[in-house]
């Protein structure tokens, strides 16, 4: 804070005189550098909202009565310019204008300053309205500054949590035999359905992120049944289905917008619209639509990705599993906009067909 008000009341205050009369110019330019200030001087109003425009200064000392633009119409400008408004300004006039004075101090003038100019209280005005705009100087820097403080926090914060995310969802993935692109494209997919369906920018961007956490839970799962090439039993399935509650579990209790987003999902994922899925058997609007959108971008993938209990199916045979689940599985409203999205979803499957691993890493890495 110290350094701020160092700065602001080292630099040498500005000060532009706008007069049509040479011996006034004269006059108060000899006194005001001799206190120290850089003085510019203007002949009419024109050249002064030139300057003004062109320039930072700390004051200006204006006339009324000029060639050209008036200095009430030079004080007009100044006092309506978002970038200048805050400057002080002094307006010489003689005693008697009153209708003058009334007009300026609607405009936003600051002081005025009787002709002919009495230089002691030329020095003094000047000295005060600089100390003023010195204040205020410093608190907009300061505003600025604490403005870039939570800025660049913020951002930290942010990084953070996306880390969080990767790593997690990395986590989830190396006891899977999910193949590597799978929460890839999941995720996108989830990212197309939700704009697709009117989300904001925002929630496009939560749903992206947190999606690829919906397995999370499955690091609860052992070997034996996760990895199991057969059906599995109705007790082995039992201990699978809680990869939900335990994902959830996993991702609860954060203050966390996004891990927040991500425990619903994991919670959620395996419901269905008509009520017989799990952990709860929700139905309808009651699974939360990030749930209800990562459903189909799971299954769709699930299906058309080889996985130790199956081979993959070719698009068409999802199709017809996904419409026939219309109503059932997945959210009608979803699904439309999943065969509405087709085109998209199409090119990032084969954009993110199986390859190599660190396909991720690259992903949000590019992202960043
Ligand atoms: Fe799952
Ligand atoms: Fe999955």
């Amino acid at each position: 804070m110290a350094t701020v008000v160092r700065e602001v009341s080292a630099k040498r205050k500005r000060i532009l005189v706008v007069d049509d009369e040479e011996s006034i110019q004269q006059l108060l330019q000899a006194v005001l550098s001799k206190e120290g200030y850089e003085v510019s001087v203007a002949g009419d109003g024109d050249e002064a909202l030139k300057l003004v425009d062109q320039n930072a200064y700390d004051l200006i000392v204006l006339d009324i009565v000029m060639p050209g633009k008036n200095g009430l119409e030079v004080l007009k400008h100044i006092k309506g310019t978002e970038r200048l408004k805050f400057v002080p300004v002094i307006i010489m006039t003689a005693l008697m204008d009153r209708d003058v004075r009334y007009h300026a101090l609607d405009l936003g003038v600051d002081e005025f300053l009787n002709k002919p100019i009495d230089i002691y209280e030329l020095r003094a005005r000047v000295r005060t309205l600089l100390s003023v705009k010195e204040y205020h100087d410093f608190l907009a820097s300061l505003a600025d500054m604490l403005k870039a403080e939570v800025d660049k926090k913020t951002k930290e914060l942010r990084e953070a949590q996306l880390e969080t995310v990767r790593r997690l969802g990395r986590a989830a993935e190396f006891r899977d035999d999910e193949t590597g692109n799978h929460i890839l494209r999941m995720s996108i997919y989830c990212a197309i359905l939700a704009r697709r369906l009117g989300l904001s920018d925002e929630e496009v961007e939560m749903i992206l992120y947190a999606s690829p956490m919906h397995d999370v839970g499955k690091i609860g799962v052992p070997d034996k049944i996760l990895l199991k090439p057969g059906k599995l039993d109705p007790d082995e399935w039992e201990i699978m289905k809680k990869h939900t509650v335990w994902g959830a579990e996993i991702l609860s209790g954060s203050k966390s917008q996004l891990l927040e987003t991500a425990r619903t999902i994991a919670l959620t994922h395996h419901e269905k619209w008509d009520g017989s899925g799990y952990p709860y058997g929700l139905s309808g609007e009651e699974i939360p639509l990030f749930g209800r959108i990562c459903a189909i971008s799971d299954v769709f993938d699930a299906l058309t990705s080889e996985r130790v209990y199956k081979p993959a199916y070719p698009n068409e045979k999802a199709f017809a599993i996904i419409t026939e689940g219309r109503g059932k599985h997945f959210d009608p409203k979803v699904v439309d906009a999943f065969f509405a999205s087709l085109d998209e979803i199409l090119e990032v499957q084969s954009k993110h067909a199986e390859t190599a691993k660190p396909w991720l890493w690259q992903f949000y890495e590019d992202r960043r």
